[in-house]
């Protein structure tokens, strides 16, 4: 076989077995250790964690639930700081005797408002390894807790407007707190991009909203037929804005990606307009030929849609004041995926069609360009704030839930995660969306019209379609199925410095652990899956981050311990302290320092 060796991508790790231990295990030869978890002291005056104490005010100065995005921004070759989002709480899990929000004490609520949002941490480098470790003595003055109840404004052209406006902000330009941020991305300036995903969720009273607000509502995702929907955390409990039936625009507020500086603890964050509201899962940031700024962006959803954002104006390198002003003007479009094969050859198994490939052509067709409108019969405000409406009146392409989005730093080709879609049927299968009932995802490789991220045309082709590849309706660019690790679901991706795509997974449905898995790109070896690590029992795998040094390999490890029934007194994983779970980011490194996949 060819473990062992390095390919073309230089890679030559020893691919981890699938496996189900209530740990983290990296491939022979690293070492790994947790840099943060769920509770450590951000803050100076944060105290210890204290599982069977908790409050509301510890929280919010200590590290936040449910890790997920991870970036990284030096402050010299052995400091950095660390920003992370918190996704979601999972009361279950933190509380003993949790039962369900309407019961539970208040605060709990507050603990869990302050558990979501994200975290600033200095890092620094331990000795000459890649091991790196959070900071705890001295003055950390970046460590920032952002929550769900920090206050942003709202930029773009949809701030000010009427579908933005409350009772507690007439103005549509102020809101407390951001909500499920997922994953995210960095600009080039410095600052940091993070995505409001699942945040329908938290909202009550959506069935007493006036009734021509209730298909917007439907169409994100929420209930309009139910006052309490089941599972619901109750944050109305302890802020009224959350129930829809008194406040109906708060909602409006929520599904924005959002920009925070790192480097200003005092800054407001910012919630932009301008890239449209979703369910949104990353942003990722490059530069067209000309210099306008480009933002992917996928929007997280079964049969939902893949967008990019171009700014109106240029990036200007050193003019911060200017650039931070690119991501409120600009064009927003969505992607329309068209296959080369007969629509015949598409068997919804994942044969390869006769041509041998998946792939075809596909346009960004634009939805709004600043305050004007491309949408027939909706106004610039309501495509930026309804954008999956006004996605559905232009033609594009339904997608099997896209997750990341990013760009190859060698090539320059996009690459599109979709990580699964139970509900792709035989009669909706396409070029771009294989495969019946899509267990396992696939990637979608995009080139734009000359390489130029600026342009409204590309090429596409699927390179990886995931799964046991002992079925024959998976897919590894080509390369020998007996020689590659089995994946399913992937959702994140980073790539090395020789632009190998680094693959994190979420709900691997092959009964195995999540994990993270290197693939090359190019040469030969294109197509050769290797699993680097597996995460602890019942987590995901997020992040995934290579430091520049290319040294070390940070991921979040995500929900550990999550799976129904589990309790504080009835725990599936005791990872990381052999107590209670707690999400933690790790960093792995090579034990003779070599480069990560060495
Ligand atoms: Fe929060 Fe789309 O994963
Ligand atoms: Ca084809
Ligand atoms: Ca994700
Ligand atoms: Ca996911």
């Amino acid at each position: 076989g060819k473990h062992g060796k390095p390919g073309k991508g230089g890679l030559a790790f020893t691919p981890v077995a699938p496996n189900t231990q209530d740990a983290l295990v990296v491939a022979d030869g690293y070492e790994s250790s947790v840099v943060v978890r769920w509770g450590d002291p951000v803050t100076e005056d944060a105290p210890a964690f204290d599982f069977d104490n908790q409050t509301a005010e510890a929280q919010a100065r200590q590290f936040g639930y449910n890790c997920d995005y991870v970036t990284f921004f030096p402050l010299g070759p052995n400091r950095g700081l660390l920003w992370v989002n918190h996704e979601y709480t999972n009361e279950a899990l933190m509380f003993r005797g949790y039962t369900d929000g309407g019961a539970a004490p208040v605060e709990q609520i507050k603990i869990a408002l302050a558990a979501h949002g994200g975290s600033v941490v200095e890092i620094r480098k331990n000795g000459s390894s890649g091991r790196w470790e959070l900071v705890t003595k001295g003055r950390r003055r970046y460590n920032r807790r952002i929550t769900a109840q920090t206050r942003f404004t709202i930029s773009g052209p949809a701030a000010g407007g009427d579908l933005l406006k409350t009772a507690a902000d007439p103005s549509g330009r102020t809101v407390y707190g951001m909500l499920n941020n997922c994953s995210g991305g960095t600009t080039p300036w410095g600052t940091v991009l993070t995505c409001e995903e699942n945040w329908n969720q938290y909202f009550v009273g959506a069935n007493g909203v006036p009734e021509e607000q209730k298909p917007y509502l439907t169409r994100y995702g929420l209930s309009t037929t139910s006052a309490i929907p089941s599972g619901s955390r109750r944050f109305d409990r302890v802020e009224e804005r959350f129930d829809l039936a008194k406040h109906p625009h708060e909602v409006n507020r929520f599904g924005w990606v959002v920009e925070i500086d790192p480097f200003d603890p005092t800054s407001t964050p910012v919630k932009r307009t301008a890239l449209g509201r979703f369910a949104h899962e990353a942003a990722t940031t490059t530069l067209a030929k000309d210099g306008r700024l480009v933002v992917y962006m996928g929007d997280d959803g079964r049969f939902e849609y893949l967008y990019k954002f171009v700014s109106t104006k240029r990036y200007i390198h050193g003019f911060d004041r200017h650039n931070r002003s690119l991501l409120d003007e600009g064009t927003l479009y969505v992607a329309k995926f068209t296959g080369d094969s007969p629509a015949a050859e598409i068997d919804g198994s994942g044969k390869l069609p006769s041509d041998g490939a998946f792939d075809g052509s596909g346009t960004w067709i634009p939805l709004v360009t600043g305050s004007k409108s491309h949408v027939p019969g909706m106004t610039a405000e309501e495509v930026l704030v309804h954008t999956r409406l006004a996605a559905d009146k232009v033609g594009a392409t339904k997608m099997d839930r896209p997750e990341d989005v990013e760009r190859s730093p060698v090539t320059g080709a996009v690459y599109v995660v979709l990580t699964n879609n139970s509900n792709r049927a035989a009669a909706n299968v396409d070029e771009a969306n294989p495969r019946i009932g899509n267990k396992h995802g696939h990637i979608i490789e995009i080139v734009e019209a000359g390489d130029d991220a600026g342009r409204t045309t590309f090429a596409w082709s699927i390179p990886l379609v995931c799964g046991d590849p002992k079925d024959p309706g998976t897919y590894f660019a080509g390369f020998d199925k007996t020689q590659v690790s089995p994946i399913s679901c992937p959702d994140n991706i980073t790539f090395d410095a020789e632009g190998n795509l680094w693959i994190s997974t979420d709900g691997n449905a092959l009964a195995a652990n999540d994990g993270l898995f290197a693939m090359p790109l190019r040469g030969s070896d294109r197509g050769h899956v290797r699993q680097f690590l597996t995460v602890p029992f019942g987590a995901e795998t997020c992040g995934p981050l290579i430091s520049p040094d290319q040294r070390s390999v940070f991921v979040a490890v995500q929900h550990p311990g999550e799976i129904n029934g589990a309790t504080p007194d009835n725990p599936s994983s005791r990872w990381p302290d052999g107590t209670q779970p707690r999400p933690s980011v790790v960093v792995s490194w090579h034990k003779q320092g070599k480069k990560i996949g060495s």
